[in-house]
C-alpha cells in the first residue's frame, strides 16, 4: 500500500506526531479512518455536522442508519448523552474500553444527523491504543461507522479500507489487524427493558449474567424479518458473490450436500468459493473450488477475526457463489451467525 493518504502507526509504540496530524485533520472537518479492536471506523468530529454528512456520502450510507459516537472514557458520557441511567454506568464500568455500544438519550451538543434525526445516540469507548490516542489528541468525540461501503463487509485491516475508499478519505491510519474482528454489541438503554439490537464482541450470555432482564432483539430469536434497529436491514455485510448459508445437526450430511452443490455449480461453469473452518477444509480440496480457511473451528475468536477478511478475499476472485456452513450460535458465534445470515440476505439452507 503506497497511497499518500495511508499512515502506518505502530500500535505498541505510538508516534504521537502522527496522531497529532490525524487529530488536526479531524478538527478541521476531515475524515480519518482508524483501527479499533472490533473493526476499522471512518471518523469525523462528532460535533461537526458537515463532516458527518460527508461520512454518509463517502459510504453511500442511507440516512436511516445512525452512526456510533466514540469517546475517550466514561467521564465524557455527559458530553454526548443526557439522562444517563445507572445501568449504563454499571455496564460501561465493566466493558469499557471494549466492544460495547450503549444507546442513550442524545445531548444536543451532538448534531441530529449523527443519529439520522433520532433523539438518541450510540456511544462507545474503543479498546485500541491508536483510537484512544486519536480521541485524546483530537479532544472531541469521534463519530465513526465501520469503514466499508454501505452493505459491504466491514474492514478489519487498512488494506480493506483502501480497497473500498482509496483516496476518498483524507487519511487512513494503518494500525494492523483488528483483534476482535466483529463489531461491538449494541444495547438500547432508552426503553423500559434493555435490549440488544446487534450481537457483537460482548457475548449476550455474559450481559445476561450482569443484567438478567436484558432482551435479545426479536430478529435474533426467530430468524425472520428486519429488527427495530435502524441499521439492521437484511442485505448487509454482503459479498458481491451470492452467499449460501447452510445449517444442520448432521455435519457430514451438510458437508456432502455443499460439495455436491459446488460440483453442480462448477459444471455449469460457475466460479465457487468455500468459506470454511480448518477442520472441514480437506473435504473441499481438489475440486477446483476457491477455499478460505477461517481457522480452527473450536477457536471462535479466531473465526471472528478472519471472517471479514475471508469474505473479502473470496470476493476478490470474482466468484458467482460462496458456500459456508454455519459455525455456532453461542457466545461470539451469535454475532458471527448474524453477519453470515445478513450476508446471505436472510436465507438459510437447513438440512
Ligand atoms: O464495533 C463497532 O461498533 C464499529 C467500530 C468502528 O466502533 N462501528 C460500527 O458502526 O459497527 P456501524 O455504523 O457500522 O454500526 C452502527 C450500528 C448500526 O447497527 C446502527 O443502526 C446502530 O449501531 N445505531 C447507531 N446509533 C443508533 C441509535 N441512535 N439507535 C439505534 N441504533 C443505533
Ligand atoms: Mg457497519
Amino acid at each position: 500500500m503506497n497511497l499518500a493518504n495511508v499512515l502506518k502507526i505502530d500500535s505498541h509504540n505510538i508516534d504521537i506526531n502522527k496522531i497529532k496530524k490525524a487529530a488536526i485533520l479531524l478538527n478541521s472537518g476531515g475524515l480519518v479512518a482508524f483501527p479499533t479492536e472490533t473493526v476499522y471506523g471512518i471518523g469525523a468530529n462528532a460535533y461537526d455536522k458537515a463532516a458527518i454528512d460527508n461520512i454518509f456520502a463517502v459510504k453511500n450510507r442511507p440516512y436511516s442508519d445512525p452512526v456510533i459516537v466514540h469517546i475517550y472514557n466514561a467521564d465524557h458520557l455527559t458530553d454526548v448523552a443526557l439522562d444517563i441511567p445507572d445501568l449504563a454506568y454499571k455496564l460501561v464500568e465493566k466493558y469499557w474500553p471494549g466492544p460495547l455500544t450503549v444507546i442513550l438519550k442524545r445531548n444536543d451538543n451532538i448534531p441530529g444527523n449523527v443519529s439520522c434525526g433520532l433523539d438518541t445516540v450510540a456511544v462507545r469507548v474503543p479498546n485500541h491504543s491508536i483510537a484512544l490516542a486519536l480521541l485524546k489528541y483530537a479532544n472531541v468525540p469521534i463519530a465513526a461507522p465501520s469503514a466499508n461501503l454501505f452493505s459491504r463487509p466491514s474492514s478489519t485491516s487498512a488494506e480493506h479500507v483502501v480497497a473500498d475508499f482509496g483516496r476518498k478519505i483524507d487519511l487512513i491510519i494503518d494500525g494492523g489487524i483488528s483483534s476482535i474482528g466483529i463489531e461491538s454489541t449494541v444495547i438500547d438503554l432508552t426503553k423500559k427493558k434493555p435490549k440488544v439490537l446487534r450481537p457483537g464482541g460482548v457475548e449476550f450470555e455474559l450481559l445476561k449474567e450482569l443484567v438478567p432482564d436484558i432482551q435479545l432483539g426479536s430478529s435474533y430469536l426467530a430468524k425472520s424479518v428486519v429488527s427495530s434497529s435502524p441499521g439492521l436491514m437484511l442485505k448487509h455485510y454482503s459479498p458481491l458473490a451470492k452467499l449460501l448459508l447452510f445449517t444442520g445437526d448432521n455435519r457430514d450430511k451438510v458437508l456432502a450436500h455443499m460439495l455436491k452443490l459446488s460440483s453442480n455449480f462448477t459444471s455449469e461453469g460457475k466460479k465457487v468459493g468455500i468459506l470454511t473452518v480448518e477442520d472441514d477444509k480437506n473435504i473441499f480440496a481438489d475440486h477446483g473450488l476457491h477455499i478460505y480457511s477461517l481457522g480452527d473451528g473450536s477457536k471462535i475468536e479466531h473465526i471472528a477475526r478472519s471472517l471479514y477478511d475471508g469474505i473479502r478475499t473470496l470476493d476478490n476472485f470474482n466468484l458467482d457463489v460462496i458456500l459456508v456452513r454455519s459455525i455456532s450460535n453461542h457466545g461470539l458465534g451469535l454475532a458471527i451467525f448474524d453477519r453470515l445470515y445478513r450476508a446471505a440476505e436472510g436465507t438459510i439452507i437447513k438440512l
